[in-house]
């Protein structure tokens, strides 16, 4: 079975008291309210990390949103991989779309990340997903093929498995238009078949592949119950406690 996964993305959003706050009342909520096996990680701005993870314990695991693709250096302003897991992050947000449009991250350098990350045990969580432009002439699948094969197919089989793909189409991130249950399906179906293509169908079937773009606690239901569907990837409801654990339990059994 693969694992279901709920994440949260903070974006570069919540100080360090309310991110303390925040996070405190989500740790609270999952104890009290999850009933199931989904795990539940907060992808939070580098300054919370080190007090996240010691609040989160086994309970919420901690990602980061970045890191860069070198070990060390003359890298002024960066973080590396081996930064993040030395406060105890589990996971790390790699090519979101925030990303790639505004700090010009290409396919070559995401996958420098990914391999940089992997060697430091960190789990990525890799977004891929089309812009307006690109859903509304049809080439959708080009573009997540393109993504899949430049930014993750050079991994060997082995790598490739500790891998969380995320599908997040552009024109549905905080813009409050959702990928339809169908339409999110479609494209997770397609990733695991070209998984499966380039790996294994044992591996395609061990992937966890999450949705993300403006997932809410009214859409969660509908869009986890997809079969290939097997987690969500929340920005903005997950800065607010009530509404990100209404997300989780869309999972509980
Ligand atoms: P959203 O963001 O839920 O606010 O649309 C999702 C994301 O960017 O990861």
């Amino acid at each position: 079975m693969r694992k279901k996964i709920v994440a949260g993305n903070w974006k570069m959003n919540l100080d360090y008291a309310a991110g303390i706050s925040v996070f405190s009342e989500i740790v609270n909520m999952v104890k009290d309210e999850k009933n199931g096996s989904q795990d539940v990680v907060i992808c939070a701005p580098f300054i919370h990390l080190n007090s996240l993870s010691k609040l989160g314990g086994e309970t919420v695991k901690i990602g980061a949103q970045n890191c860069h693709q070198n070990e060390s250096g003359a890298f002024t302003g960066e973080i590396s991989a081996g930064m993040i897991k030395s406060v105890g992050c589990e996971y790390v947000l790699i090519g979101h779309s925030e990303r790639r449009q505004y700090f010009a991250e290409t396919d070559a350098l995401l996958a420098e990340k990914t391999v940089i990350a992997l060697k430091n045990n960190l789990i990525p969580i890799f977004c891929i997903g089309e812009t307006l432009d690109e859903r509304n002439n049809g080439s959708y699948f080009e573009v997540i093929k393109s993504q899949l094969e430049n930014g993750l197919f050079s991994l060997d089989a082995e790598s490739f498995s500790k891998i969380i793909v995320a599908y997040e189409p552009v024109w549905a991130i905080g813009t409050g238009l959702t990928a339809s249950s169908d339409q999110a399906q479609e494209v997770h179906a397609f990733i695991r078949k070209e998984i499966s293509e380039k790996y294994s169908m044992a591996i395609a079937d061990a992937t966890s592949i999450l949705y993300g773009g403006s997932c809410n606690p009214k859409n969660a239901d509908e869009l986890f119950a997809q079969k290939d569907i097997d987690g969500g990837l929340i920005g903005g409801a997950s800065l607010k406690s009530r509404d990100f654990m209404d997300i989780i339990k869309a999972f509980n059994s």
